[in-house]
């Protein structure tokens, strides 16, 4: 099914008209109209907005199609929110030449894929195409491999996971493309994903350090921390919460208390209860 027909079901899932629909989501009525017969594909950010507004759950996005139309594959999952701050860990990236791989750890909610998929949606560097995966959704390594070979145009060799992962070397060694792999678990996971990419170039994320990898010699580390005070407010004050707490002392307090924590301050922004990690419990109650 393709996501004008997607589009359709669950437009009419909601009890929507053509005309409901656009009204509500702010687009032309053209715009559903030929998306929803198939003549036009909308671009990720207009997808992703229709997706929240018929409360899908992401799942039109899920179909946009992984190649633009010169055919050089764009697999980046769309990215919503503004990044703020981030400036010299966005210079870091930039700096990926000289590294086979530069792996962006921290916390959970502290932004790595975000930093991660705005980087390489705005980098003009790989010419041949980016891959994405997200491996928190698909974490088995033989899984993936075939996955990316697929993508790549080749049929998996049998020989399980050594053979596969040359082929994967081969496929990219003439190339120049990256391969961002989201939410790693281990270093297990991702080695034989990353056989020497030689011109393609690889962004890891993880929650752990991965210090294997970084051993191996191939890889940069690039640990983020929180978002400084400026950045965190800014954060908060380009949502609803600005309605809420207008009072500047209080914006202030609410930055403080989420501690630069981009998860937290987005969802406080929202108006939304915090999430809760560890060390920052409080914000839940
Ligand atoms: N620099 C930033 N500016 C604006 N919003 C940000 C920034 N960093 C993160 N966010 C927002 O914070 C939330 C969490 O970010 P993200 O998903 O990138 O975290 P993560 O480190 O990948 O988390 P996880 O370990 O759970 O995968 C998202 O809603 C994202 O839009
Ligand atoms: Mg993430």
């Amino acid at each position: 099914m393709h996501l004008g027909q997607r589009l359709r079901r669950w437009r009419q899932h909601r009890g929507l008209s053509q005309r409901q629909l656009a009204e509500q989501a702010g687009c032309h009525i053209s715009l559903i109209g030929h998306t929803e017969a198939g003549r036009k594909i909308p671009t990720a950010a207009v997808t992703a907005h229709l997706d929240r507004v018929l409360a899908t759950d992401g799942d039109l996005a899920a179909l946009l199609p992984t190649r633009t139309p010169n055919g050089v594959p764009n697999q980046l999952p769309p990215v919503s929110a503004q990044l703020y701050g981030r400036d010299h860990e966005w210079e870091r990236l930039g700096a990926l030449a000289e590294h086979s791989h530069v792996i962006v750890t921290g916390e959970a909610g502290i932004g790595k894929t975000s930093l991660a998929v705005s980087w390489a949606s705005h980098t003009a560097e790989f010419p041949d195409g980016i891959l994405y995966r997200d491996l928190g959704g698909e974490p088995d390594p033989e899984r993936v491999l075939t996955g990316l070979l697929d993508d790549l145009g080749h049929a998996p060799p049998s020989g399980g996971i050594p053979a596969q992962s040359r082929l994967l070397r081969s496929a990219l060694a003439h190339k120049r493309m990256l391969l961002v792999l989201d939410g790693v678990d281990d270093a297990q996971q991702v080695r034989p994903l990353l056989p020497n990419l030689l011109r393609s170039r690889a962004v890891l994320t993880s929650r752990s350090d991965l210090d294997e990898l970084v051993l191996d010699g191939h890889s940069e580390q690039l640990r983020l921390g929180p978002l400084p005070p400026e950045h965190g407010m800014q954060l908060l004050t380009h949502g609803p919460a600005t309605a809420v707490a207008t009072d500047a002392t209080e914006l202030d307090s609410l930055a403080r208390r989420a501690g630069g924590h981009p998860r937290t301050l987005r969802a406080l922004a929202h108006g939304l209860p915090g999430i809760a990690t560890p060390d920052r419990g409080g914000l839940a109650a």
